[in-house]
């Protein structure tokens, strides 16, 4: 979704319209805007593309100097008008991008104190929530200030108020939001490119931040709520399109979008209302009968294929091969007959996971595919398309397409257990809250960054890394090491944690960091074993897990980074982020080339 509000200085309709036709990519399910009329709240919706609210707004056009406006992408609720944003009770309009996880329970509680619900949507219980403080008697600041506090999820947002005509509140928690500077103008926007034609002055929110704006200016509040100060910064015109927001890089940028492009991809495949799959599901799949999926992919993709492997043998029963593209499509392997062969892959070009893709077909395989470019030579010849909806990856690392590969590959094992019969009503249920909680987790995960920057510094120094982990976290260790090798060019190595000792144990000494992924989990003890054996040996740990990890890791770790309690099974999803953020922060500190480094390419499509 994209969301703009704008405190201009004659009829704002138009402008909002604007800048929403430059969030379209964000979404087209339908669109709507509202302004203060003589101070009174004032709405037009539409289902459908933004066109059709450009008609409607022809027909029955709207006044007022202030406005807020949404292009929206459903998650919650079927795409019509009654769900269409901006919401509105008596009092104030709200426009929303992102996920209130926890609606649910606010609702009950509103519904509680007399609260009635017109929308099935998660952004109307925010709208309601806030009302019943202008209702206690709060003013909207006030009002703001009490209620973000309450919501869980990853959310930008923005809020209109019944008679106040020079106030407009943004609040961000995960996806982005900038504030545009005019002259007696100001404006709020989902990224830069859509306040575009009013202004290049722009201050981005930071993780947690709220603002208040008025004309004259903006205030801005930490998640704590404390003033802050957040600069704004002339963006150049030509750079608009390809914007970095406020980030020194794309792979940044793509780091922090990652609350953002999970949910995304998460709303393609659940029903977030309903908190089960989407029925029917998409790709529709004949999992069934399945005696094996075969697995090929390339660099990254590969690390996610490995992780779902853990997912779809224990959630789905079902016997998964792997193998990297390179060595499967001359192996001449042989396939099962009616068998389901997965390829996953970001561009959906790259020419080892292609040709592994002819040789499945050969082979009468059904080809599914994981990918993120939808027109892609691997989408068109696939039988069925899972798509991540990563939006487009510009840092030669991939992040952003890793995780939302994870995520749809998570969707898939759970679609395909539910087929084969080995997932229960209540445990669908149960996972799918665990994946719907999943953005709010990235955006805390995101708040670990100055931590991993100072433990960066001293990694800098290293000449070789180890990474461990176990079960869901060996891919990790994986894609940890290969992180950090090609930004940063530290040689890094992943290893299984329980192959240390026949092999890489030989290396452990007082120079070598060896990073150990390690949620609390079932397998920890086993991992906290191996810890043991580093640390008998001099080595240097450093450890990510959570609070009970720390505490029960036994040893004392050089470093540790304590991570927000999660069940375990998603956990690589959110555990990508800290072993993303030490390569990029690695690399950064060594004045490395973090968006496209040396020898190595975006799409790799020779051989
Ligand atoms: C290149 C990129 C990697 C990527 C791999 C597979 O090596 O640098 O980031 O993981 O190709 O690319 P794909 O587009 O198939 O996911």
């Amino acid at each position: 979704c994209g969301i703009v509000g704008i405190l201009g200085k004659e009829a704002v309709a138009p402008q909002v319209v604007e800048a929403l036709r430059r969030l379209e990519y964000r979404g087209y399910d339908s669109a709507g805007v509202a302004t203060l009329e003589n101070g009174l709240l004032a709405r037009r919706r539409a289902e459908g593309k933004l066109k059709n609210l450009e008609i409607r707004l022809s027909n029955e056009p709207l006044e007022g100097l202030i406005g807020i406006g949404h292009t929206r992408w459903a998650t919650h609720g079927k795409p019509n008008e009654t769900n269409a944003h901006p919401h509105a009770t008596e009092k104030l309009a709200v426009v929303h991008n992102g996920i209130i996880e926890n609606f649910r329970e606010l609702k009950v509680e509103l519904e509680a104190d007399g609260y009635v619900f017109k929308t099935q949507t998660d952004t109307e219980i925010v709208a309601q929530l806030v009302t019943r403080e202008l209702d206690r008697g709060k003013k909207p600041v006030a009002a703001i200030a009490h209620c973000l506090p309450r919501l869980r999820g990853a959310f930008a947002l923005a809020f209109l108020f019944q008679g106040e005509e020079d106030l407009l509140i943004g609040a961000r928690n995960g996806p982005p939001l900038a504030v545009g500077v005019g002259d007696g103008e100001m404006y709020l926007g989902s990224d830069a490119v859509a306040l575009a034609p009013f202004t290049n002055l722009i201050a981005y929110l930071e993780e947690g931040d709220w603002v208040v704006l008025n004309r004259k200016g903006a205030i801005f509040y930490d998640k704590a709520n404390v003033q802050v100060e957040r600069r704004a910064r002339r963006v150049a015109a030509g750079s608009m399109l390809v914007d970095k927001g406020n980030h020194r890089h794309f792979m940044a940028k793509e780091i922090h979008e990652q609350p953002e492009v999970v949910a995304h991809t998460l709303t393609h495949y659940l029903d977030m209302a309903a908190g089960t799959l989407r029925q029917p599901f998409e790709p529709a799949v004949e999992w069934k009968g399945l005696s094996r999926l075969s697995v090929s992919a390339c660099g990254t993709a590969y690390y996610a294929g490995l992780t779902a492997k853990y997912w779809f043998e224990r959630l789905a029963r079902l016997p998964v091969e792997i193998d990297v593209a390179s060595e499967f499509r001359y192996r001449e392997a042989p396939m099962p007959e009616n068998g389901l062969a997965l390829f996953i892959s970001q561009s959906g070009e790259t020419a080892d996971t292609l040709a592994c893709l002819k040789y499945a077909k050969q082979e009468r395989q059904t080809i599914l595919s994981v990918v993120n470019m939808p027109t892609s030579t691997i989408a068109r010849e696939s039988d069925a398309v899972a798509p991540t909806l990563a939006g487009p990856e510009i840092g030669v690392a991939s992040t952003k397409a890793f995780t939302c590969q994870l995520t749809a590959l998570a969707c898939l094992a759970l679609a395909a257990a539910r087929a084969r019969g080995t997932l229960s009503a209540e445990d669908e249920i149960r996972h799918v809250q665990h994946l719907i909680a999943l953005p709010g987790l990235l955006a805390k995960a995101l708040e670990l960054e100055p931590e991993i920057e100072r433990l960066a510094r001293e990694l800098s120094k290293a000449s070789d890394v180890l990474y461990l982990g176990r079960g869901t976290s060996f891919p990790l260790a994986l894609e940890g090491a290969l992180k950090l090798k090609e930004i940063s060019y530290i040689h890094a190595e992943g290893y299984a944690a329980g192959e240390l000792k026949h092999g890489p144990i030989a290396l452990i000494d007082e120079d070598m960091p060896v990073i150990v992924v390690a949620p609390h989990d079932a397998l920890f003890e086993k991992t906290a074993s191996n810890m043991q054996e580093v640390a008998a040996r001099g080595g240097r740990i450093i450890l990510i897990t959570d609070a009970r990890g720390a505490a029960e890791c036994g040893i004392t770790p050089e470093a540790t980074i304590i991570m927000p309690e999660m069940d375990p099974l998603f956990a690589p999803i959110v555990y990508a982020l800290p072993i993303q953020m030490i390569a990029y922060q690695t690399a950064v500190f060594m004045g490395k080339d973090v968006d496209q480094p040396r020898n190595l390419a975006k799409s790799v499509t020779v051989e």
